[in-house]
């Protein structure tokens, strides 16, 4: 995803040189756009050294004796740079710049940038306590904050760089970039419409009465998917095993508890034909017992022997059953999770393997993060590791890109 990083002159626009380089950390490009006054505290330089990308600091070319279909294209650039921002983060925001913003005045880059994108926007004003106080300011500070798609990250209080005591000193870094990231949560609404069906948890197979035969998984991932589908707007179903964490109850979620692979694919079947995309990140049992005992089995001295037979296999079902939707299955392995992977693609008829490595220490199963690879025909993709949610939200994004249009998007094109 690409930010545009706007800067505006105020003495924390040394801070946005860090800024720029947490975001880079969190995964997004940067391109910096810096106000005339921005350049009086920080060199274009060191944000173009830090971004890799082109800072942009001026409306107009330079003036020249005759201009160039060159200028010309460079001058119009605030419609592309605006076009291709997934969000407008300015940091430090000025006092000036709050009040152009609120009045929709255009007269540099940045301000017509604002006009120009339809991005979210996420605003952290910094400035000395009486500029923060004052009535325009506070004014203006309430046109932005009801403004759809804004977000404001309120000052903390402290020793300003004037001397003062106050309230005024530009938001902790982290507290912007955590911002923005709900922010992009909360505008991408790409599964509107869609529904999706998600199998999550382990899955247990009864022994007896008391025992049963089940495995690590803890359900996390899967419930990270169902959260992050139904914030894109999609319909979700949640088919999950039984785990110690609880289900999302989101609203846009419908939980269906189910306990053995049996339930499980009964309940995923049923779904299936009614879904645009599955992803069944459930560990389902591979086997269970052929008998399961009808009384607690005694303890006694001589070996107990367990036949076991195989249980459905749910991602080849919805691979037989498949029409027009996207089916995704999940790989948990103990070695070359490329491999494996590829090889159940093709055996399953999906589009997708998550596929990973359990073995890896505290990522995969009973953990809060994990690093997979993704797997379609067109090749595979490492995503490096990150919290389950984060992993959640690139699983959708590569998903979400082999979906068909969907009719409301043909019929506009249409
Ligand atoms: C040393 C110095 C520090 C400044 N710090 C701030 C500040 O923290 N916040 C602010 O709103 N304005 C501050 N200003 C005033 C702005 O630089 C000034 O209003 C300028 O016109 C802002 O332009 P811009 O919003 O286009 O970047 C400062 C000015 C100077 C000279």
């Amino acid at each position: 995803m690409k930010i545009v990083l706007g800067v505006s002159g105020g003495i924390a626009a040394y801070k946005a040189a860090e800024l720029a380089r947490l975001l880079q950390q969190a995964g997004y490009r940067v391109q910096a756009v810096m106000t005339r006054a921005a350049r009086e505290f920080v060199a274009p330089m060191t944000l173009a050294a830090l971004t890799g990308e082109k800072v942009i600091t001026d409306l107009f070319p330079p003036e020249t004796a005759a201009a160039s279909p060159a200028d010309a294209e460079a001058a119009i650039e605030h419609i592309a740079v605006a076009q291709a921002a997934d969000a407008l983060v300015v940091a430090p925001a000025t006092a000036h710049v709050l009040a152009k913003f609120a009045h929709g005045f255009a007269d540099d880059f940045l301000s017509t940038l604002y006009l120009a994108t339809t991005a979210p926007v996420i605003l952290a004003p910094a400035m000395n306590l009486n500029m923060w106080r004052h009535a325009a300011t506070q004014a203006n500070l309430e046109t932005l904050r009801r403004r759809p798609g804004h977000v404001l990250v309120e000052p903390g209080a402290g020793y300003l760089a004037c001397g003062m005591v106050g309230e005024g000193r530009l938001a902790e870094l982290e507290a912007i970039v955590a911002a923005l990231e709900r922010a992009l949560a909360q505008g991408q609404r790409d599964l509107a419409g869609r529904k999706v069906l998600i199998t999550a948890g382990p899955t247990r197979e009864a022994i007896d009465p008391v025992r049963y035969l089940s495995n690590r998984s803890s359900g996390k991932m899967g419930f990270a998917l169902a959260e992050a589908a139904a914030r894109r707007g999609a319909a979700v179903v949640l088919v999950a095993g039984p785990t110690a964490a609880e289900p999302p109850r989101a609203s846009g979620i419908e939980v269906i508890p189910v306990t053995t692979a049996e339930e499980m694919a009964a309940a995923a079947l049923a779904q299936f034909p009614h879904v645009d995309l599955a992803i069944l990140a459930a560990a389902v049992a591979d086997y269970r017992p052929v008998k399961p005992a009808g009384e607690k089995i005694k303890k006694t001295a001589a070996p107990l022997h367990l036949e076991l037979e195989p249980t459905p296999d749910i991602l080849a079902a919805c691979g037989r059953a498949k029409r027009h939707q996207i089916l995704v299955g999940f790989a948990a392995e103990t070695g070359s999770p490329v491999a494996a992977g590829r090889a159940k693609l093709q055996a399953k008829a999906a589009d997708m393997i998550v596929a990973n490595d359990v073995t890896l220490p505290g990522a995969g199963f009973d953990a809060d993060e994990n690093e997979v690879f993704l797997i379609t025909a067109s090749g595979d993709r490492k995503l490096e590791r990150a919290p389950k949610s984060k992993i959640a939200g690139q699983i959708l994004d590569a998903a979400a890109a082999l979906l068909a249009p969907s009719p409301s998007v043909r019929l506009v094109r249409a």
